[in-house]
């Protein structure tokens, strides 16, 4: 695999070790273009941790599909440029895609962090931004990609769930894998209390993921 990230990054199931969040704020910022369409809690997550110093990073836009996201709200409270695209309006998932991949290059974007990002992404979007775009997830991949990833795991009665941030691949939920966070599956749990538990670590490991980014200025295995 030419992908090297997940080689430095401690394996599954366990919480990864801390970076020094603080070490990395002399770097110079890398230029994020979130994607999401939900509540934002991954992206409040980012931008708190910008604005607090522990990420040399800057979010350039944050792109939406649903109008009533209230991520878009977030961004623009925190003066974040943010663009509506809904896929609603486009016939295709390519010229979807192609739309998307326009207003990342005119953000100067250099990686795209996916979260709450609901659409499956098409050869357009991986071939604009090649191992340079990350998704979280809520569960520990490869089990439970796609939707209701929380829902199966309870219906399969798992006993450990957790979230994990990857490089993108056109495979929904596929590719290599940065870092995975596990948390415990109670008997009572209902997908609302198992997904809050899941958010706590993925508003974490998202922060982490992107320091790794920044810490390794990882090189596209293609362009
Ligand atoms: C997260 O649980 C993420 O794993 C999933 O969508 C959710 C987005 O949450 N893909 P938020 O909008 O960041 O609160």
């Amino acid at each position: 695999m030419s992908f090297s990230a997940s080689e430095s990054v401690s394996p599954a199931l366990v919480s990864p070790d801390e970076i020094s969040l603080e070490k990395l704020s002399s770097s110079p910022p890398l230029k994020l273009g979130i994607m999401a369409s939900g509540t934002g809690s991954n992206f409040v997550a980012i931008a708190d941790a910008i604005a607090q110093h522990h990420l040399a990073a800057h979010i350039q836009v944050v792109i939406y599909n649903n109008p009533d996201a209230p991520v878009a709200q977030r961004a623009q409270e925190r003066q974040i440029p943010t663009h509506l695209i809904n896929h609603r309006h486009f016939s295709t998932r390519e010229v979807f895609d192609q739309q998307i991949v326009d207003r990342l290059r005119e953000a100067d974007v250099d990686w795209v962090v996916m979260v709450g990002w609901m659409r499956r992404v098409t050869q357009v979007l991986i071939d604009a931004f090649p191992d340079r775009m990350i998704n979280i997830h809520p569960s520990l991949l490869p089990s439970f990609p796609g939707i209701r990833a929380i829902e199966q795991a309870l219906e399969h009665q798992v006993k450990i769930s957790g979230c994990t941030v990857h490089i993108v691949r056109l495979e929904v939920d596929s590719g290599p894998i940065l870092i995975q966070a596990a948390v415990p599956v109670y008997p009572e749990d209902t997908p609302a209390s198992l997904h809050r538990r899941i958010q706590i670590q993925e508003h974490r490991i998202i922060v982490q993921a992107i320091a790794q980014l920044i810490q390794n200025r990882l090189t596209p295995c293609r362009q």
